[in-house]
This record gives C-alpha cells, sequence and structure tokens, in this order.
C-alpha cells in the first residue's frame, strides 16, 4: 500500500485489524520485508501488524535530497499512524536503525508508545571515526553510483559466523541491500552520522520494554544491549541463540517466541 505522509509517498502494509498495533521499524539500509519471518506469527496472535518502508528505502520516496534522520524517520511514522487511523499507542518494534528511529519516536511522540522492543541496536552515536566511515561510504557510493562500498562495509559484521555462507537468509538480506538506491544509502549513512545519542534518553522511557541481541552480533554487539537493558527502568534483556546482527531472521523461532511472550506480559 501506498499513502502520503509529510510530502513523500510512503510504502507500507497493514493487516488492518487486530490490537494493539505494532509498528515494525526496519534496520539500514534494508526495507520492511526484513519482517516477513514475524508479520504472520504476531498477525496471528491478534495484533495488527503496519511495516513502513521509512522514506528512501523499499518502495517509498525519498523526499527533497539531503541526510535522512532518525527524527524525520520518526515523525513520518506518527503520520503513517494518523493516516492507518491509529490513535491508541502502539508497540514499537525496531532493529539497529530501527532502534535508533524507535528513540527518536519516544522522544518526539511518547504518547503514542505502549511498549518498545529493541533489537540489535544502540543508544550510544557515532564515535568521530564511525562517523568519517560514513561520510566516506556515501562519498564512494556516489561517486562510483555502486553498493559494492556500503556492502563491502557491512556484509562481514551481518550475520553469526555459524550461518551457513550463501544460505537464504543471507541472500535475502543481500538482496535488499543491493536492491537499495545509492540516495538512500548515501543520505541515510549522512543521517545516521547525525543522530543524537540516545544515552540520556534511557532513564525517561517509561512503557514495558523488551531489548532483544544475537548472540553473535557483531555490529550492535551485546554489550550495547547490555547498556540499554539496564538504563532502562525494568527492561528485560533476551539473548537469540544463534545469530548475529540479523537476529529476527537468522532466528526468527527465538526472536517470536520473545516477542509474542512478552507482548502477552504487556497486554495484561
Ligand atoms: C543497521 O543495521 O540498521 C545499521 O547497520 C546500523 C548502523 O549502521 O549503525
Amino acid at each position: 500500500m501506498l499513502v502520503e505522509v509529510n510530502g513523500v509517498q510512503m510504502a507500507y502494509s497493514d493487516t488492518a485489524t487486530g490490537s494493539p498495533a505494532v509498528l515494525l521499524v526496519h534496520g539500514f539500509p534494508l526495507n520492511r520485508s526484513m519482517w516477513d519471518p514475524q508479520m504472520g506469527r504476531l498477525r496471528a496472535a491478534g495484533l495488527r501488524v503496519i511495516a513502513p518502508d521509512l522514506r528512501g528505502f523499499g518502495a517509498s520516496e525519498a523526499g527533497p535530497p539531503g541526510p535522512l534522520t532518525m527524527d524525520q524517520h520518526a515523525d513520518d511514522l506518527a503520520a503513517l499512524l494518523d493516516a492507518c487511523r491509529v490513535t491508541d499507542p502502539v508497540i514499537v518494534v525496531g532493529l539497529s536503525m530501527g532502534g535508533y528511529v524507535a528513540f527518536a519516536f519516544w522522544r518526539r511522540h511518547a504518547s503514542r508508545v505502549r511498549g518498545l522492543a529493541l533489537l540489535d541496536t544502540r543508544a550510544s552515536p557515532d564515535t568521530p571515526l564511525a562517523v568519517a566511515d560514513r561520510h566516506r561510504i556515501a562519498a564512494e557510493v556516489e561517486a562510483s553510483s555502486s553498493l559494492q562500498p556500503v556492502i563491502d562495509a557491512m556484509r562481514p559484521r551481518l550475520f553469526s559466523p555459524h550461518l551457513p555462507r550463501g544460505s537464504r537468509v543471507e541472500q535475502q538480506v543481500l538482496g535488499m541491500l543491493a536492491s537499495s538506491s545509492v540516495r538512500a544509502v548515501a543520505d541515510g549513512e549522512r543521517g545516521l552520522a547525525l543522530r543524537p545519542s540516545s544515552l540520556p534518553t534511557l532513564p525517561s522511557i517509561s512503557v514495558p520494554t523488551l531489548v532483544l541481541c544475537g548472540e553473535f552480533d557483531a555490529l550492535t554487539p551485546p554489550a550495547d544491549s547490555e547498556v540499554i537493558a539496564s538504563g532502562i527502568p525494568g527492561a528485560e534483556l533476551v539473548s537469540v541463540d544463534g545469530a548475529g546482527h540479523m537476529s529476527n531472521m537468522e532466528n526468527p523461532e527465538a526472536v517470536n517466541e520473545a516477542l509474542l511472550n512478552w507482548l502477552e506480559a504487556v497486554q495484561k
């Protein structure tokens, strides 16, 4: 489905029935199809599932040139909920960049949040070295009109070392990566580099929170999730056996079980 949100055409899926609504926010530079292993299970559990392609990614328009910021994504999500006529608070589930967006959503639209599930993400901002690297990748992607620089940078850290090379999950993720646009990757990297620290946000989070991390996540390692969980009052921390950064795809059974158990507790 497509809807105009803050001046851009945003692509999204919405099961339209069920409650509460769960907003699934994808990572960089991916799209909503990364949530395919969760969609059916969440829907079958009676939840309304809304999964957008963030602006610039998947089938959504990018809008005016310039960094794709977490704040802009968060405001787009709020406008998408309006367009879907969702007025009750929602469960926000974000993986990696989706987690950065979830923090921004909390800062800007806290009254719309009923719970947060933060997967394979971090609260800290980029180090100066990481910022420089993002600008290098953005420049190289633009200069070469190729996504190879971002694929080379991310691929070695995306999966568990135990995931067989050439596996279906690897092919799916690399396919998503390769189908991104140069614009989304370059302006996405610049937007990620601009994100503020979410460390001061952690103690302000007053809704039930699940923090989940692949045991072998090399991109946002388990230590980052420990920082998040210890900073948010009452947060629950779950390690996903055998998974790397793409935990929801690498071990979907474990992630679905953790999400559904937590969601059941949240709704009591
Ligand atoms: C992601 O997986 O969303 C990104 O790799 C996050 C990042 O680059 O910090």
